[in-house]
């Protein structure tokens, strides 16, 4: 899919951490150690994450988010502004320090994260009010749920207002966020969090269909299920659509989904109708899972294209 001439304008609210990732042979089992394994360290946090990958794929793109007043802190914005990204609504609290997640990836490049959440938690609503403009500016809107639930409400809710398309990735998932469907125009849950949302058990497309449906009975537009390496589906007003993942060597599936996330939020933004976008969501993602770690991992718009034109 060739860029527009415009580049979409992309404000991602959320997350920002610092990786500290372990390859290792096997997951551990609970009290158990596994030794044996390599470290990486790199930037993460799902709301980064998505930055970070909207950006690659060629979209102007605006971050609001709340870091320690710390070395990682600064670290994280820097290079985040390296990357292209507005960083302005980036804050610094004193009150915690950056977010930070641990790791552990096997050798099928399964995860498993345990995330402190320290300065995510102290996004507050004013901070994300006195970003206005960005709100204004931006084309899609992108939240997940790594930061206070009362933030993710006023942004969607602003959004809105002024116009922007709403994408809400519910992950990971908590108690009340079912309040913020009426607020979403694209719900892009997990098989694991559109059960828990919806309550109704998905461990197939049918069981993932009838999920979303109920989803958008709670007011969502359009909810988009990830399948994993059975691709994703999308229940919208007008049917459903499925697309299938592509085939890649997996190393390790960290930011994968917030990979998916930045390739739909990109597609929207660009009016591509709604196969086409899956399709670009799923090729993003894909790649994200050939290398190690979030953001490295992340792929530019010259691979997603590669990909999706089979070459
Ligand atoms: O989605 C992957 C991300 O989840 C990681 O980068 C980690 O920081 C956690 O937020």
């Amino acid at each position: 899919m060739p860029p527009l001439a415009a580049a979409p304008r992309i404000l991602v609210v959320g997350s920002a951490n610092v990786d500290f990732t372990v390859a290792a042979a096997r997951l551990p089992r609970a009290g158990e150690t596994v030794s044996g394994g390599t470290l990486l360290v790199n930037h993460g946090g799902k709301g980064a994450n998505q930055a970070v990958a909207a950006r690659r794929l060629g979209a102007e793109v605006r971050f609001v988010a709340c870091v320690g007043d710390d070395a990682s802190g600064r670290g994280i914005r820097d290079a985040l502004e390296s990357e292209g990204i507005g960083v302005a609504g980036v804050s610094a609290t004193r009150e915690a320090a950056t977010g930070t997640a641990l790791i552990v990836v096997d050798g099928e490049g399964r995860n498993q994260i345990a995330v402190a959440p320290g300065a995510n938690w102290r996004l507050s609503v004013e901070m994300a009010r006195g970003r206005a403009d960005d709100l204004a500016w931006a084309d899609v809107v992108m939240c997940q749920l790594e930061t206070p639930l009362e933030t993710v409400a006023w942004v969607l809710d602003e959004a809105r207002r002024r116009g922007a398309v709403t994408v809400l990735n519910p992950a990971p998932v908590r108690d009340g966020a079912l309040e913020l469907c009426r607020l979403v125009d694209y719900l892009t849950p997990n098989e694991g969090e559109a059960e828990r949302l919806s309550g109704i058990p998905v461990s197939d497309p049918t069981g993932a269909a009838a999920a979303a449906r109920a989803l958008r009975e709670r007011g969502v537009g359009t909810v988009v299920v990830t399948l994993g390496a059975a691709g994703a589906l999308a229940c919208a007003a007008d049917g459903d659509v499925r697309v299938s993942a592509f085939e890649v060597d997996v190393i390790d599936t960290t930011g994968a989904g917030d990979a998916f996330n930045a390739g739909l939020a990109v597609a929207l933004a660009e009016k591509r109708p709604l196969g086409a976008a899956l399709r670009f969501a799923a090729a993003t993602g894909a790649l994200a899972c050939t290398r190690r770690g979030a953001q490295p991992a992340l792929p530019r718009r010259t691979e997603v294209e590669r990909l999706l034109s089979g070459r």
